[in-house]
């Protein structure tokens, strides 16, 4: 069974919970392979990921460097597809079938399970076009890990927090074995 997660991360300020995400997988033998959107590259370092896992961070489709087809690469034998944390705008490219940067391309070209844990404003998260979207992805097979209740970094309350990372985990880890 291979062992290869691609671990997506995009730009919620929750961002910096994938740094545990990527801990707990690779503590249960999982290779990491992140893909994190250029926005999301101002609230994390690739530095911290790649240590952690071990592999280059993936964030730019566009390189000079040939041998590596990111989205095309990418695909291969994964297990799974995990987007932790999603903001409204990567979870509307993905039920939208824009492919405009190298996680939402990933997204059109995996063929493996994907779960998706989104974090936003509590008034984004009831905004009719999230839920839409939502609604969906589901409905074409994607899993999701509702955000919690609670209070979110601009203040405010309401459903938003991104779900506890042990569940995001587990959510996964069933996902992979099915
Ligand atoms: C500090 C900061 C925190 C943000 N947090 C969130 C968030 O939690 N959820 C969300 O959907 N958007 C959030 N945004 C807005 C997104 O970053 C913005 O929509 C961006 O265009 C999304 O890009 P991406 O999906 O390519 O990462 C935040 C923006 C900033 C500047």
């Amino acid at each position: 069974m291979s062992k290869k997660i691609i671990l997506g991360i995009s730009s919620s300020i929750a961002a910096y919970k994938a740094i545990e995400l990527t801990r707990l997988f690779v503590r249960d033998g999982y290779s990491v392979h992140h893909v994190v959107t250029e926005n999301a590259m101002h609230l994390v370092t690739p530095l911290t990921l790649e240590t952690l896992s071990g592999n280059p961070v993936y964030s730019q489709s566009f390189v000079r460097d040939n041998r590596m087809m990111g989205h095309i690469a990418l695909k291969e034998d994964a297990a799974l597809m995990v987007v932790a944390p999603a903001t409204a705008n990567i979870i509307g490219k993905f039920a939208n079938g824009i492919a405009d940067d190298l996680l939402s391309t990933t997204f059109m070209s995996v063929i493996c399970p994907v779960v998706i844990a989104p974090a936003m404003n509590p008034n984004m998260w009831n905004h009719i076009p999230v839920q839409e979207n939502i609604k969906r992805l589901k409905s074409w097979g994607v899993t999701f890990v509702d955000p919690d209740h609670g209070e979110v970094a601009c203040g405010d309350t309401g459903y938003g927090k991104l779900a506890e990372i042990e569940k995001i985990f587990e959510v996964s880890v069933h996902a992979i074995k099915g």
